[in-house]
């Protein structure tokens, strides 16, 4: 028991922290000159965000300083920029501002990680000035230092640091007329992110790029594999027939909209836009420890990053091509050098008769996909020459979501 006591402590803790997470709408609400900036903060969605990232730093500018920015009728997309620009993803506390190593520092904002910042436009500059001062300016404000540190609104160290600067960081990139997320030309965001080779084979089948387009306004997540997973599954592509590929880019995007933390708690089967009636094209989202994974039969990837998230629309990068079963399954189960002319392409192959053994065909995967051979070939084995196999794992995790559980809950009983 006396064991335990200090055990049961610690998780009472733990679930008391968890709770515990600061909400910036509640720490400026104590605050009436910033109540514009406040408010935006809420109406842009910024707020949220905020609340789920911690060493950050939010600069809040007080009303007058928000009229001048509001004056010139940006839409709710510009202003999100403009205010994302002045969320440091560092912790600055006053202490830190005023004793910067060098006198000066960039710091990486959310407008950066939004990928939408050209260039250097998502950086701040932060320099210590002559008297005590410390300015701020967006990276590449040709060297104007326009707007100063007034005041520290609330620090919860290493959390979360809120201060007051003079004026609105001035920022021609982030004040340009932002398009609302159902303009958002799909393929130059990708093909910024790493996923250019998935954009310009999704850009070279009009098809399924116009899937694509037509679900943005309604929401729209699309998971694209990094240049080298789909580099290396090119050859593979090219065998397929023309619908076969519409079908496959098809298959890495869900007509619903869906942040990382929706994925995360919302584990499960997702249908594609590939989906069409008897032809499945599911995969199933579940969580790896923080990692959010994909699977299909043949293939596990991983959510590497998110190129934006903008409600109606997400764009995660994925490190592996997803190999839906409807395309893939026929090939995988025939030995690899038959010249089946297009089992590749037939949906729904028939399960009758099929080879058990598997070690033929991965070696062919391995050419054309190194970085997936090892995994895929674990998951051939796995899911088709023996079931149980594949179920085993799942009763595992629940074994041990059963410990976890009884541990929780089970440990006030025997106190
Ligand atoms: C800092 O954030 C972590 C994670 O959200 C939380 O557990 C902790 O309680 C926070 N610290 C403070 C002082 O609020
Ligand atoms: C944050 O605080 C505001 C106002 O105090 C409240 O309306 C909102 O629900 C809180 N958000 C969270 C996530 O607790
Ligand atoms: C500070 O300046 C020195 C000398 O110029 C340099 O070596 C060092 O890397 C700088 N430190 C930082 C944190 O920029
Ligand atoms: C910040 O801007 C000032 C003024 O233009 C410049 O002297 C300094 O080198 C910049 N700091 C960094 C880290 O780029
Ligand atoms: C999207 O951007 C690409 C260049 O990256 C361009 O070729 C294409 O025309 C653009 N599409 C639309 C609909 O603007
Ligand atoms: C393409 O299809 C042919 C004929 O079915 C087959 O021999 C070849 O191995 C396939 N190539 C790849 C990369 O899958």
């Amino acid at each position: 028991m006396q064991l335990l006591r200090p055990l049961l402590a610690a998780a009472l803790l733990l679930l008391a922290t968890l709770s515990d997470a600061h909400n910036i709408t509640s720490i400026l609400a104590k605050h009436p000159e910033l109540s514009t900036f406040n408010h935006y903060l809420t109406l842009t969605h910024l707020a949220p965000e905020i609340n789920g990232k911690t060493t950050i730093t939010v600069c809040a500018v007080d009303n007058a300083a928000m009229s001048d920015l509001l004056s010139k009728h940006p839409s709710i997309y510009t202003v999100k920029n403009v205010l994302s620009l002045h969320v440091l993803l560092d912790y600055f506390g006053a202490k830190k501002l005023h004793q910067i190593t060098n006198g000066t520092a960039l710091a990486a904002t959310m407008y950066q990680a939004t990928g939408t910042a050209p260039g250097s436009a998502g950086f701040v500059n932060i320099t210590d000035l002559h008297g005590g001062k410390v300015a701020f300016a967006p990276e590449n404000n040709d060297g104007t230092l326009s707007s100063t540190f007034v005041k520290s609104v609330e620090e919860i160290p290493y959390n979360i640091s809120v201060i007051q600067i003079s004026k609105v960081l001035p920022s021609a990139a982030a004040e340009a007329p932002a398009p609302a997320p159902t303009q958002q030309n799909l393929t130059n965001i990708m093909s910024k992110h790493g996923c250019k080779v998935f954009a310009d084979t999704l850009s070279a089948q009009p098809d399924a790029l116009n899937t694509f387009n037509d679900n943005l306004d309604g929401g729209l997540t699309v998971f694209c594999p990094l240049d080298d997973a789909f580099k290396a599954f090119l050859p593979k592509f090219k065998n397929l027939t023309k619908s076969g590929k519409a079908a496959l880019l098809e298959f890495h995007a869900v007509p619903v909209y869906q942040s990382k933390a929706t994925l995360k708690s919302n584990n499960g089967l997702q249908n594609t836009l590939a989906t069409d009636g008897a032809n499945k094209f599911d995969f199933t989202v579940q969580n790896d420890g923080e990692d959010v994974t994909l699977k299909t039969k043949l293939t596990t990837a991983k959510i590497t990053d998110t190129l934006i998230d903008e409600q109606p629309l997400a764009i995660f990068a994925i490190n592996k091509v997803l190999q839906p079963k409807e395309l893939f399954k026929g090939e995988a189960e025939a030995p690899a050098p038959a010249p089946e002319p297009s089992a590749a392409d037939a949906p729904a192959p028939a399960k009758k008769g099929k080879k058990k053994k598997k070690a033929a065909d991965a070696p062919a995967d391995d050419s054309d996909a190194p970085a997936d051979s090892p995994d895929d070939a674990a998951d051939v084995t796995a899911d088709d020459s023996n079931d149980a196999v594949r179920r085993n794992g799942g009763r595992y995790g629940g074994g041990v979501v059963a410990l976890v559980l009884s541990l929780v809950f089970g440990l006030p009983l025997m106190l």
